[in-house]
């Protein structure tokens, strides 16, 4: 695991306060994060989670998970990115959670995302766009986002989120206007969500390093 990743999930820690119920994404560089909230677990009055892996390592460590609904409005939410603009826009879905990601992050008040240098790019859609459906709805979001981005989607074989729904990942998109593009595609039946974080962008961006940049 990256440096990086370490250096950029333990700075995020600066931003928890005591009392608070801490929002909690999904990935390696997230799990670093986690690992520091363990260390000072008695200062927080618990987490929202948006994946099963991050619940488990959560409460392996002994915090508190708490329901989204009971946990109501978040002043925080930690979480990385796969890909992040300088309008600190992102993409994200690489591990499969980005619904949940999202209901998160629009929970929040705060979102401080982390990521290592190489996420960092001028024009997001170099990674694929992942975009979870309704498993029957496959085939039509497929052929709608084709004809919308002329981007090319392809099925996460094998992968089925903590939603019980499937992932497409479009590739070969250079996505210019991704306010537009998240509004756009949401509109298609059967998408669950778009991994792009664009109309609820990061407000802090950490990138990783010795020292952490902060954006
Ligand atoms: C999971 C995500 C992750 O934040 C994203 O994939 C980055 O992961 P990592 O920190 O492992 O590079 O969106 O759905």
């Amino acid at each position: 695991m990256s440096e990086a990743k370490r250096l950029a999930g333990e700075k995020a820690i600066e931003y928890v306060e005591d009392g608070m119920v801490v929002g909690v994404g999904t990935g390696s560089t997230v799990a670093y994060f986690i690992e520091a909230l363990g260390r000072i677990k008695d200062r927080i009055a618990g987490a929202v989670s948006s994946s099963e892996q991050s619940t488990k390592r959560l409460k392996e460590l002994g915090i508190e998970v708490l329901d989204a609904n009971a946990a109501g409005p978040l002043k925080l939410y930690v979480d990385g990115a796969d890909e992040c603009d300088p309008h600190k826009r992102l993409i994200k879905g690489g591990g499969a959670a980005l619904t949940r990601e999202k209901i998160i992050a629009e929970a929040s008040e705060t979102f401080v995302c982390i990521i290592d240098p190489a996420k960092q790019v001028p024009v997001l859609g170099k990674f694929p766009l992942p975009v979870e459906v309704i498993p029957m709805a496959r085939s039509l979001v497929a052929r709608r986002i084709l004809e919308l981005t002329g981007g090319q989607p392809v099925w996460r074989d094998g992968v089925v989120t903590d939603n019980g729904n499937w992932i497409l990942d479009v590739h070969n998109l250079r996505i210019t206007d991704p306010v537009k593009m998240e509004s756009e595609l949401n509109q298609i039946p059967g998408v669950v969500s778009v991994g792009l974080f664009a109309r609820r962008p990061a407000d802090i961006v950490i990138v990783g390093g010795q020292p952490p940049q902060v954006l």
